[in-house]
């Protein structure tokens, strides 16, 4: 783990010592984590090759459909002015974190000659204010509809593309790109002659679909090295078969935040990455642990357990001081997780000069943003609270490409411990079927027990 330029983590702040041994983990234990996630996933640690993989990690083989995504996004970059992702949760977030990671912070604020690609726009809820203020702005002659749904089943996702069709007129079919499984909406998508579908391959599910059409398309559009993301995924692979050990960041930090849920009562995952770049990649990861790690077990047909950490974002340093306090001197319930960046891609000076004393002048801003970072750890430390880190040596589409992957291992490597299926949302089903049945359509296959009471007060 001490290679430059590869994605570390650092953990330091978990182990006791420097912790208290009831607040702190031993290595001892964490080994123990760690063969057990080998024996109970054991094709989640390799090169993802294997025919017997799970999906997502073999998502960043699979040549030929990222060729496509690439050459659909090359032909289509010069004819288009907007994109629009039409999709929700796990279909749209990927994308909006390589985005946020690697265009221009204010891409679609750049000149049309200042940018490489169309300006984006994610229509990732049924909510009739944002959309109509989108279409305010979008020429439907110049704007594509990239719609996403593995399913083709999801009401909200469903509305908003029936809005954006009727806007697109006539043409809509010439300016769709869908992705899609093999259900009813490839099906409709044939019969309607829709030209252009990308594959949203069969036993991969939305939140484990960042490194395929589905999070890739939009990116590379707009221009972003997404051929570099998959780079990155496939170097972390090769790493990856090396096993469920203690050199390997995904199921060391796996193994952690499970203990630390677990023995410790840490049942609040806070991931905290100081880089305003990386905000979109706390809400993608905690759609990723919420759904995945969340679940109802239940034990011999009898006993339920309600399993899960609370996956919660913040920004550093600007949530230093705004949930910081909580996490010193509040409920000692949570795990921080730093991601840390070794170099910022911009440098800025802070100048000199009066008033005297500042010690921020003379630096660059990126150290003082690591600083506050290290500040953090440190200050959390000295209350008995635990932190890890991930630190990388800067933003680059490799190093997205580690970071989402690692990032999926890590809730793989988390379900294993848990004992719970990673890859199904019946909580999410049960919500779809319920939205579905109260618009007139269709029997909810459990009708809720009780009438919700009727309250209502002011
Ligand atoms: O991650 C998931 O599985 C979910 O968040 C789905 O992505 C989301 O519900 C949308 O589903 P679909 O892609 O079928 O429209």
């Amino acid at each position: 783990m001490t290679e430059p330029g590869r994605l570390r983590l650092s953990l330091g702040g978990v182990l006791a010592p420097p912790l208290k041994k009831h607040a702190g983990l031993s290595r001892p234990e964490i080994e123990t984590a760690l063969r057990r996630i080998a024996r109970r996933a054991p094709h989640l640690f390799g090169t993802g090759q294997a025919a017997d993989a799970p999906a997502f990690i073999q998502a960043p083989w699979r040549s030929k459909e990222l060729a496509e995504v690439t050459r659909t996004a090359q032909r289509l970059r010069r004819s288009t002015d907007d994109v629009i992702q039409v999709g929700i949760g796990g279909s749209s977030l990927a994308a909006q974190t390589l985005m946020g990671a690697l265009a221009h912070p204010l891409h679609n604020q750049l000149p049309k000659q200042s940018r490489k690609g169309p300006r984006v726009h994610f229509a990732d809820n049924a909510d009739p204010e944002t959309l109509g203020a989108l279409l305010d702005c979008i020429n439907p002659k110049r704007t594509l509809l990239h719609l996403v749904s593995k399913t083709g089943e999801t009401l909200e996702t469903n509305a908003v593309f029936r809005v954006l069709r009727q806007t697109l007129g006539r043409d809509w079919r010439q300016r769709c790109v869908i992705t899609t499984g093999a259900g009813a909406l490839r099906a409709f998508a044939k019969a309607e002659g829709v030209p252009l579908l990308l594959n949203f391959p069969e036993n991969l599910g939305g939140r484990w679909s960042a490194l395929s059409a589905s999070g890739l398309f939009v990116p590379a559009l707009a221009g972003v090295p997404v051929t570099g993301v998959i780079s990155g995924a496939r170097r972390l692979l090769r790493r990856n078969a090396a096993g469920a050990k203690l050199r390997n960041p995904a199921a060391l930090a796996a193994a952690t935040a499970f203990l630390l849920d677990t023995r410790r009562g840490k049942s609040i995952q806070v991931l905290m990455p100081y880089a305003d770049a990386l905000e979109a990649l706390t809400r993608w990861y905690v759609q990723l642990a919420a759904e995945s790690l969340g679940k109802l077990r239940r034990r011999g047909g009898l006993k339920r357990e309600h399993l899960g950490p609370t996956p919660l974002p913040a920004r550093g340093s600007s949530d230093q001081h705004a949930q910081l306090q909580l996490f010193i001197e509040g409920p000692a319930d949570k795990l921080l997780m730093f991601v840390a960046l070794r170099r910022s891609r911009t440098h800025l000076t802070i100048p000199g000069g009066r008033p005297a004393g500042d010690p921020s002048a003379g630096q660059t801003l990126g150290r003082v943003l690591r600083v506050s970072q290290q500040a953090t750890a440190l200050a959390l430390a000295q209350a008995g609270r635990p932190s890890l880190t991930f630190e990388l040596p800067s933003i680059s589409p490799a190093m997205l490409g580690e970071l989402l992957l690692t990032l999926q291992l890590m809730t793989a490597g988390q379900a294993a411990l848990y004992g719970v299926n990673p890859f199904d949302q019946p909580g999410v089903e049960a919500g779809k079927e319920m939205a579905r049945a109260l618009l007139g359509h269709g029997a909810l296959r459990s009708p809720p027990r009780a009438r919700a009471p009727r309250w209502r007060v002011g």
